[in-house]
């Protein structure tokens, strides 16, 4: 199947070496092509160039982009898409009031989630989670990570984990899976956290390790959470599986869990709502990318990562929904990409460059995915007539997305 599309008004995020991370100064660039064409075959970029250059190529299909921007599919390095029910009670709650650290202590937050994930059939599960991941292909999600975290026991876990392997292998979307066991501490380990850690590390990630289906290890490294003896701890026992660290960090507090990221080489350290110069001095140097997640700032009005001081650092930067029932339950990228703009402070290259490139990188896909490159992966956003890229962050709560390709193949929104 060949796809040949014409007239492009703007072509973004065109490389024509294969750029795998975008850092500092450089992010402020966005390679574009004005008045431009893309040519597809099966699931790769063959060519593209401009305009006046595309005579005498022919395809299978031609969709004339006039007035269309073109770009790659949104790449959201962090969600927990694959939970059950919903947390609105929660919601509810902390309108009136409470936090989400009470609402946590009281039993709620992410042990509520594992309560309603451990009564849900594998089935059930499996379609209440691709149900969502069918809308966001809808906002331009060509690439998804999903971690595991609301089993919180090995049956659970492995459960969570058999219906990520199923949505990679059906999904037209790219799936990277991460295993989050250590998301929090299970009731039944409460007066225990060593033998739930031991739990982590001696059945579950040699038995995650086994089903091969996860590449990435996490720890939420929070006061109240795992600390950093224990993220230290679960991170050497991945690693020993070949599980590369990707952590969640500085989101309430600062435990000094980022230099801890950097001394294991991990991929990228999430949420950064506190950050000091220690931490932005460790990130220096390393190949651990940073990633901010403005959706749950929003959601649940806690501070906005500093992106300017990063990005300014030299360092580059990735933006992802964060998406799960608690802490941000949505998985729009538009969105993320628009509160980037208006709440990190970035300009709008600077915000698709987050949101694509950088985002490959933070999945450790970005040799296939997240530019416009020649033999990269056809994971293309095609949007409404717009004036001008900036229009994307710009409206926000729009959706700019009137077609997408994945994998080569064609989807009408
Ligand atoms: O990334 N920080 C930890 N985990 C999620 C929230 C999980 C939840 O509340 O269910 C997050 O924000
Ligand atoms: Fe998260």
């Amino acid at each position: 199947m060949s796809i040949l599309i014409i007239n492009i008004k703007q072509l973004l995020q065109v490389h024509d070496s294969n750029v795998t991370i975008v850092k500092g100064e450089a992010m402020k660039t966005l390679p574009i092509i004005e008045d431009a064409y893309v040519y597809i075959d099966n699931d790769t970029i063959i060519e593209y160039g401009k305009m006046e250059d595309c005579d005498g190529i022919e395809a299978e299909t031609t969709i004339d982009a006039t007035g269309k921007i073109v770009l790659p599919s949104w790449c959201d390095s962090h969600t927990h898409i694959v939970y059950a029910g919903n947390r609105t009670s929660e919601f509810v709650d902390r309108i009136n009031g409470l936090t989400y650290a009470e609402i946590a202590n009281r039993g709620g937050g992410i042990l509520n989630s594992a309560k309603l994930l451990q009564n849900t059939s594998e089935e059930d599960l499996y379609n209440q989670s691709t149900k969502r991941m069918e809308e966001l292909i809808k906002m331009g999600t060509g690439a998804f990570e999903i971690k595991t975290g609301y089993g919180l026991t090995v049956e659970a876990e492995l459960k969570m984990l058999r219906v990520i392997k199923r949505i990679k292998q059906e999904s037209l979307a790219k799936i990277t899976p991460t295993l989050l066991a250590a998301h929090a501490i299970p009731e039944a380990y409460r007066a225990n956290k060593d033998a739930y850690i031991k739990l982590i590390t001696e059945k579950l990630i040699p038995q995650a390790s086994e089903l091969n289906i996860a590449n990435f290890i996490d720890v939420f490294c929070e006061e109240g959470y795992f600390d950093i003896d224990d993220t230290e701890a679960i991170l050497k026992a991945g690693l020993k599986h070949k599980f590369r660290p990707k952590i969640h960090v500085n989101q309430f507090n600062i435990l000094g869990g980022i230099a801890l990221g950097v001394k294991y080489n991990a991929l990228s350290v999430d949420h950064l709502e506190e950050l000091n110069e220690a931490d932005i001095e460790a990130l220096k140097g390393s190949d651990t990318i940073p990633v901010a997640l403005p959706g749950c700032s929003y959601f649940l009005s806690i501070p906005y990562t500093p992106a300017r001081k990063l990005i300014d650092a030299g360092l580059p930067l990735a933006i992802a929904t964060d998406y799960n029932p608690g802490s941000a339950p949505s998985g729009n990228m538009n969105f993320v990409v628009s509160a980037a703009c208006v709440k990190l402070k970035m300009t709008p290259e600077e915000a698709i460059n987050a949101a694509t490139i950088n985002g490959a990188y933070a999945m450790r896909i970005s040799n296939m995915y997240g530019s416009i490159t020649r033999g990269k992966k056809a994971n293309l956003i095609i949007t409404k007539p717009l004036d001008h890229y900036s229009e994307i962050p710009y409206a926000f709560a729009h959706n700019p997305v009137e077609q997408v390709i994945l994998n080569g193949q064609l989807k009408n929104i």
